[in-house]
């Protein structure tokens, strides 16, 4: 397994690019099993995550092709040849769970993989379940599969979720787009990724209206056509890397296509911080203060601090003066990273699902193991922030959804050397 080594106490500086947003981009991914013509995507990024769903897609009998260096990717799914999305590649991706609304609104049935729980929680579907029986799925569990039949087609209906779910509301945003009738769906996500998708429906000829409220409207269509969409910026990226700034005292331009969507909801915590912030047409530099000053963080639902940045935040907090208080909302199991942490020198308890960070003056560094793929880039940034030297292990992790991590980093003055699994 390739490892990290990285050399800390170097203050970035520099331009990063950011890359397309991964959980955009893998349901938009999805929405070509609704049509048979070409859906044509831009600024997709190169992720194993999105290697993973490809590799479902194509085994449903998608047709693709992709023009690597230029982020492009066409999909096809004129040629289906089955709806049975097989336990070994959903187990590699929960977000795999995302083909199984298209499917059934296409093709009246489906048979996809229960995807198990992982590193940060149980995560269950259950919302995503009832979501499909309210538009008249009828669904049953064989040998973990979730077998899912609508042989007239899907009919539209009210569905209220109890709590919001992003992938939920995705699932049931693109099975409602070929449903007979009007579909409501009442406490939807906020995602930007969310209306990232409904716009990429939109463009195919789906009817839905609300983007970006709690309420979304679909009005059903008997088909959709292609389109061309570009994927929008990964918010969870610009974050990970402007607090990366913040944590090595430097100052770093994060530059992308539509800056609308980086940093809204973690701009009050930066700047609680005391970071600088200035915007240009094409990009925000944020840059560090001499001390870093403790905030207290609740991961919540968007616009709320999001939990993806949980880890990355605390990594920066552990070198803050004073102490803050870190709650995580959404997801039952994502301190495991806290161990590690602590391992470098820092000073947090656990109580719950509030953690204590005590700021201290400096980190060291050790050798560390990534638990999953936000506390991959945590760790890296106590490590680029650390004195000495950190070996973080389990880089795979980070590759799901990080791009070119070290030719990002390198570019801004980091010493990072990715090591080879020989
Ligand atoms: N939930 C249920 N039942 C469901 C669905 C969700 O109880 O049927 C609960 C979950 O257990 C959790 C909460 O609802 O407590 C929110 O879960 P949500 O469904 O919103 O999460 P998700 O859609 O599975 C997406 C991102 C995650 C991100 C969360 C929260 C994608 C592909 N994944 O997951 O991203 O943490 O929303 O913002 O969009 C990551 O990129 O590292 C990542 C984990």
């Amino acid at each position: 397994m390739d490892r990290l080594r990285i050399q800390g106490g170097v203050p970035l500086k520099g331009v990063v690019p950011i890359s397309g947003a991964k959980n955009a981009a893998l349901p938009i991914m999805a929405a070509c099993l609704l049509t048979d013509a070409p859906l044509r995507l831009e600024n997709v990024p190169h992720l194993t995550d999105i290697r993973a769903l490809l590799r479902l897609l194509e085994t449903l009998g998608v047709t693709s092709t992709m023009d690597g260096p230029a982020h492009r990717l066409t999909l096809s799914a004129h040629a289906l040849q089955q709806v049975l999305a097989p336990y070994d590649l959903v187990r590699k991706m929960r977000a795999s769970i995302l083909v199984l609304g298209p499917l059934v609104a296409r093709h009246g049935k489906a048979k996809v993989s229960l995807p198990g729980g992982c590193a940060i929680g149980v995560r269950p579907v259950d919302l995503h379940l009832r979501g499909l029986e309210m538009l008249g799925a009828s669904l049953s569990l064989e040998d973990g599969y979730i077998c899912a039949e609508a042989p007239k087609g899907l009919v539209g209906g009210t569905v209220t979720f109890p709590v919001t779910t992003v992938t939920g509301t995705e699932n049931l945003l693109m099975a409602a787009t070929l449903a007979r009738g009007t579909t409501t769906i009442v406490n939807a996500a906020l995602e930007p990724e969310v209306r990232d998708l409904a716009t990429c429906l939109n463009a195919m000829g789906a009817r839905i209206t609300g983007l970006g409220t709690p309420t979304l409207t679909i009005e059903g269509v008997s088909a959709l056509s292609g389109a061309k969409h570009t994927i929008i910026p990964d918010r969870i990226e610009a974050g990970t890397y402007a607090l990366a700034a913040m944590a090595t005292r430097g100052a770093l331009t994060l530059k992308a296509h539509a800056l609308g969507t980086l940093l809204p909801s973690e701009l009050p915590m930066l700047i609680q911080m005391g970071a600088q912030i200035t915007q240009e047409e094409e990009s925000i530099t944020v840059s560090a203060p001499e001390t870093l000053s403790a905030c207290d963080i609740t991961t919540e639902p968007f616009p709320g601090y999001p939990t993806d940045l949980q880890a990355q935040g605390m990594a920066v907090l552990s070198l803050a003066q004073g102490s803050s208080i870190i709650r995580e909302t959404i997801w039952e199991n994502r301190f495991m990273h806290i161990a590690e942490f602590v391992r470098m020198g820092a000073d947090i308890s656990v109580h719950g699902l509030t953690a204590v960070v005590r700021g201290v003056p400096c980190l060291q560094g050790a050798p560390v193991m990534a638990t999953d793929l936000r506390a991959s880039f945590g760790l890296i940034i106590a490590g680029l922030a650390a004195q000495g030297e950190t070996m973080l292990h389990r880089l795979y992790h980070l590759d799901r959804g990080y791009e070119a991590t070290e030719k990002k980093l390198s570019a801004c003055g980091a010493c990072v050397e990715r090591v080879r699994a020989s």
